[in-house]
């Protein structure tokens, strides 16, 4: 059974997904073990609380830089053994020391069809508001391998949502988390726990 931990910001939605995935049985061979958050007031703290699952606060706030930051995190996920590493809306940058410690092991769900509205400055709302400035007519969302390039690692799951007349962030944001991103985030982490992605040239393959 793989230990896994989930690192938080905010609401936790997308940890929600996963805890219902829990229950319902769709995530064979795993199990969260532990909650983390960058942030004492996350909703996402409570969800773990009402589900019995061991929380932890690292407050982004309480370190000087971002390399401090990463080594208590990192230090924290090693001492719970986490065998995988969600970022389910986790919206603090770390540095390169987790991505050694966890090669491979730690996936992120981003709101948007990676390579497109990805990187520095694209996370929440704002990855929903360039979409509606840009006019494309799909988005979607993306789970990814967590590399040094920030939204870079191989992908692994992809969804597509449609953009419709009238979207405002919120509304576009809430059909893709419905659509997509509670979708394919517990499929991606139970396809992790049966050992059934392989990386090839920085490509994932499902076996
Ligand atoms: C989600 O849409 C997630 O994809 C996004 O933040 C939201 C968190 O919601 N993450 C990023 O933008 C990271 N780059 P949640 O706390 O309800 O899961």
């Amino acid at each position: 059974m793989m230990n896994i931990a989930v690192l938080v910001s905010g609401g936790g939605t997308n940890l929600q997904a996963l805890i219902d995935a829990q229950n319902s049985g769709e995530i064979k061979n795993g199990k969260i073990t532990c909650v983390i958050a960058s942030n004492p007031d996350a909703y996402a703290l409570e969800r773990a609380k009402k589900n019995g699952i061991a929380t932890r606060v690292i407050a982004r706030k309480e370190y000087a830089d971002v390399h401090t930051y990463t080594r208590a995190v990192t230090d924290a996920l090693v001492e719970v053994n986490a065998d995988l590493v969600v970022y389910a809306g986790f919206m603090t940058i770390l540095d390169e020391q987790i991505v050694e410690a966890f090669p491979h092991k730690m996936m992120n769900v981003h709101p948007a069809l990676i390579p497109s509205f990805c990187g520095k400055g694209f996370y929440g709302l704002h990855v929903h508001e360039a979409v509606l400035e840009s006019g494309v007519k799909l988005t979607g969302a993306t789970v990814h391998f967590v590399t040094e390039e920030c939204d870079g690692g191989p992908i692994i799951l992809q969804k597509a949502a449609a953009v419709e007349n009238g979207d405002t962030p919120e509304i576009l944001q809430k059909r893709v988390m419905e659509q997509c991103e509670w979708k394919i985030l517990p499929q991606a982490v139970s396809l992790f726990c049966e050992g059934r992605i392989k990386v090839i040239d920085n490509k994932t393959e499902i076996i």
